[in-house]
């Protein structure tokens, strides 16, 4: 069961495992997308419902509200389904002893000092890190609990929600693109990392597990790569500090993820991206 069938992680989900065959069951929100169930995770009625419909053996939880500038905007809807959706969703899994794979992220460390490993102490610096480091802590007293932190995650999927397709569709556009050099971290490859993760829950790994791209970039730098791999002018884009952006939410300016576990370790990077698929 996938709750949050309909975004970018989830969809790399249901990808991922339909190729090995399994059955799968999933949810959307806000989306439209017909074959999956409508849930809202803020409502404990919903995810009883969802439960009862499909019966699951396995949850993965992608959903949550991953735009940091609005959570940091909207504090009590952020909480809502970033803390409280997640635990509505393991008090059900933790009474059938259903295992669970919870994505965070690795804004719940302030970027003082990345790459982050698994044993480093969190420190999130705004609400949307502070919420998933809430959510972390409760899914972490349920021994069946597998928490996956990504960074930066981008895919093969054309939808805005992946980073590499709305900047692809700036280069087409010629709009001209800006992008902090000071903020470093780990582009992460979402159909990797959910390999890595179906591997890791198969293995009975369970805690906590960084789950990141190979190399350590800052955000100038990815989207220079980005343009060179699909063959745009590098020099559209604009370097900028964070100071010079007046954003709402603090992002870990010093970041990324590594891993202590290397059988884990992803290995694909963005050269590996199926650009023609994203053009
Ligand atoms: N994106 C990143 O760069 C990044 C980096 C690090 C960690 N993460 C974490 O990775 C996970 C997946 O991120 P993503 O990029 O796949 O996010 P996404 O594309 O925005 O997908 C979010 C999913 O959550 C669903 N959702 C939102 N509100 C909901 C609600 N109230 N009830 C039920 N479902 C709801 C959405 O459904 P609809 O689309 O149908 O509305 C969608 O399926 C998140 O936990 C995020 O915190 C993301």
């Amino acid at each position: 069961m996938v709750f949050g069938a309909s975004g970018q992680v989830g969809g790399a989900i249901v990808r991922e495992l339909g190729v090995w065959g399994e059955r799968i069951a999933g949810t959307r929100y806000a989306g439209s997308d017909g074959r999956y169930l409508r849930v809202d995770i803020t409502d404990a009625g919903s995810v009883a419902e969802a439960f009862l419909a499909t019966r699951p053996d396995l949850v993965w939880i992608p959903a949550a509200m991953p735009n940091v500038d609005w959570c940091e905007e909207h504090p009590d809807d952020s909480w809502a389904v970033n803390v409280q959706g997640p635990r509505s969703i393991v008090e059900h899994a933790r009474r059938e002893d259903i295992p669970v794979i919870f994505f965070s992220t690795d804004y719940v460390f302030d970027g003082t000092h990345g790459p982050y490993v698994e044993t480093d102490v969190v420190h999130p610096l705004q609400t949307y890190g502070k919420h998933k480091a809430e959510a972390e802590q409760y899914l972490l007293q349920y021994p069946g609990a597998l928490v996956v932190r990504p960074a930066w995650i981008y895919s093969e999927d054309a939808m805005p929600r992946n980073f590499v397709y709305r900047v692809l569709q700036d280069f087409k556009d010629e709009r001209p693109i800006r992008a902090l050099a000071d903020q470093i971290s780990t582009p992460t490859p979402a159909g990797p990392m959910v390999k890595m993760a179906w591997q890791a829950v198969q293995d009975g790994f369970r805690g906590v597990l960084h789950l990141a791209g190979p190399e350590r970039l800052s955000r100038f730098e990815l989207v220079r790569r980005i343009a060179q791999l699909s063959g745009h002018d590098p020099g559209m884009v604009q370097s900028v500090g964070s100071h010079a952006l007046s954003l709402p939410a603090r992002r870990p300016l010093d970041g990324g993820l590594a891993t202590l576990f290397s059988r884990y370790a992803i290995q694909e990077r963005l050269e590996d991206l199926d650009f023609v698929k994203l053009a």
